[in-house]
């Protein structure tokens, strides 16, 4: 029973600091991994996992219960709130100890707010959960969130085989892994001998569902006359992303030559989170006026009009060392300016805005081919800026068919992959 358990390793009662009296029970250790409970008090427990100390605050641990009361066994899904702990949560007296099988195990002082528990509320974590959760890399390996980007320019993007089969793409899990981990790495990946007029779609569906938009479930690009975008001209297209005048523009483009004999019409590609890299080494002022200064996209032509205004740089608000998280440029699709223009942060901006163009446009950083018939390339719509040449129309014909996913469907199709191939020590979340 557990109570005969409790009386051997446990605290006087949760409210002392620091003690050595909280031992690791040695006994009948079921893994590896060596748990000891070093100190506890009114708010915290602190642990020491494999000789690592880590602090655990009650009202975590009690909200992250992972028992069948407080976390549905089939749907996963959490039974409670996490407002529903009091604040007052702790162990009760002698209630926090290292089971035989090496788990922290807490018997709760009170039950939570708003639920009728007649019983006393019993949790269970498992030394492999509390390393996990000991610090954020351990957290972002449980979630696979720790592969990084490779930032390139063209000396080295032309140093990676980018190239993957179709038939490996569409009918192996591992060729699609190998795919996914370079779309990860550097943002862009080309797939050989795609045939037919649909099989772009057969790929977009192979990572996720299809991102329906305005232009279609998968859409022409073609040149023709009195074109609604750009895009279906013959003419150059500079370095821009795609839809960001929607508020969640797709994170994944597909692009699929069906024809290309026509003279010109080169593809490039440049890494944008590069070039913010170095505007952020070279002139950190330019790249906080960019992570902050307001540009509007909008697109107001054939009976519709988006409209969304938002930063060039986003960093991710939760990393420990600012990463960029997105980028946002597209000067064909920006609207007028509808911030204050009359302030001198206006030019400011503009100066810095110039000085990333230049980094964008700085030809060694910029990876151009032409996308060969039967070719589909594949690149990140939020950090691979992508651009075309003019071509010659009447030289011959040029057909591509593109097609959008969401990077949520890329993310969870890459962490799948991950957890079969290279699993990392659980965690039941
Ligand atoms: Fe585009």
């Amino acid at each position: 029973m557990l109570v005969s358990r409790l009386l051997r390793l446990v605290a006087t009662r949760p409210c002392s600091s620091s003690s050595s009296r909280f031992i690791t029970n040695p006994a009948n250790r079921t893994n590896q991994l060596s748990l000891e409970l070093k100190s506890i008090n009114d708010t915290h427990a602190t642990l020491l996992i494999d000789g690592k100390e880590a602090k655990f605050d009650w009202i975590f641990l009690r909200d992250s219960c992972q028992c069948a009361r407080c976390t549905d066994p089939s749907t996963r899904q959490k039974l409670h709130n996490t407002t529903d702990v009091p604040l007052t949560i702790a162990p009760q007296n002698r209630g926090a100890q290292i089971s035989n099988d090496n788990n922290l195990e807490i018997l709760w002082n009170k039950p939570l707010l708003n639920h009728q528990d007649i019983t006393e509320h019993r949790s269970s974590y498992s030394n492999v959960w509390l390393r996990t959760y000991s610090s954020s890399s351990n957290i972002a390996r449980a979630r696979y969130h720790d592969r990084p980007s490779v930032y390139w320019n063209r000396k080295v993007i032309e140093s990676v085989n980018l190239r993957v089969q179709c038939n490996d793409y569409l009918h192996s899990d591992r060729g699609l892994y190998h795919a996914l981990k370079l779309l990860n790495d550097y943002g862009l990946i080309f797939i050989d001998n795609v045939q037919g007029e649909l099989a772009v779609e057969q790929l977009t569906e192979r990572i996720g569902e299809i991102r329906h938009t305005f232009y279609g479930k998968s859409w022409d690009v073609k040149s023709t006359e009195k074109a609604i975008n750009v895009a279906y001209t013959s003419q150059a297209l500079g370095l821009h992303m795609d839809l960001l005048y929607f508020e969640a523009p797709p994170g994944l483009q597909f692009l699929h030559s069906l024809t290309n004999d026509v003279q010109g019409g080169a593809s490039y590609y440049v890494d944008a989170f590069r070039a913010a890299e170095t505007l952020r080494r070279q002139n950190p002022q330019a790249f906080r006026l960019l992570c902050s200064y307001p540009v509007t996209f909008h697109y107001r032509n054939a009976g519709r009009h988006y409209h969304f205004t938002r930063p060039t740089i986003v960093l991710n608000p939760f990393s420990s060392d600012q990463r960029i998280d997105h980028i946002n440029y597209s000067p064909p699709f920006q609207a007028p300016f509808e911030s204050d223009t009359s302030k001198d942060e206006f030019r400011q901006f503009i100066q810095a805005f110039q000085q990333f163009r230049d980094l964008l446009e700085e030809p060694s950083n910029s990876y151009e081919l032409m996308l060969k018939k039967d070719q589909c390339v594949i690149f990140h719509n939020r950090r691979i800026l992508h651009a075309r040449r003019e071509f010659d129309a009447s030289s011959g014909s040029r057909w591509l068919k593109g097609c959008y996913t969401d990077l949520d469907n890329f993310k969870a199709q890459l962490r799948t992959f991950q957890e079969k191939f290279h699993p990392v020590a659980d965690v039941h979340i």
